[in-house]
């Protein structure tokens, strides 16, 4: 059976490092390595400063942790307002730019990704890491 640890955070920029961290504790008692938790607080962190961020929601945004035998699933769902997905361009990564590359980090990072949004009804992303 899936076991899921789901928690609803403040859509304020102080509580990220709570998902953070509660994502790497998941990870760890999952058996990932320590590289791997490291990828996963960072994508984590990046799906919520995005949220925090872009989306506007209010009050608070949803983080579903789940434990497959050998996969994290990850998901970040906000009811903010929602972006173009098909006007979202992966950065050229021959300029250098600070921004930008929290999407591109995610899908680095992860095995899988998959994101809905529309606008004026939210985001939900959906990030999948195999144990190795
Ligand atoms: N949860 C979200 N709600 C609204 N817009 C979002 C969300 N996540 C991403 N976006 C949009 O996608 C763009 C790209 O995100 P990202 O790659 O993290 O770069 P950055 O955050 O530096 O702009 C953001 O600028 C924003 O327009
Ligand atoms: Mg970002």
């Amino acid at each position: 059976m899936m076991e899921s640890v789901n928690i609803s955070l403040p859509c304020k920029p102080e509580y990220v490092s709570v998902a953070r961290l509660t994502a790497s504790c998941i990870a760890s008692q999952m058996g990932f390595d320590i590289e791997a938790i490291e990828d996963i607080k960072l994508a984590v962190g990046e799906a919520c400063n995005n949220v925090v961020l872009h989306s506007e929601c209010n009050p608070t945004y949803e983080l579903a942790l789940s434990k497959l035998e050998k996969q994290m699933i990850i998901e970040v769902l906000d009811h903010g307002k929602g972006f173009k997905f098909e006007s979202y361009h992966a950065p050229e990564l021959d300029q250098l730019q600070e921004s930008g590359l929290g999407l591109f980090i995610i899908q680095s990072l992860m095995d899988t990704v998959e994101i809905k949004t529309m606008e004026g009804n939210g985001t939900k992303i959906i990030m999948r890491k195999d144990v190795e």
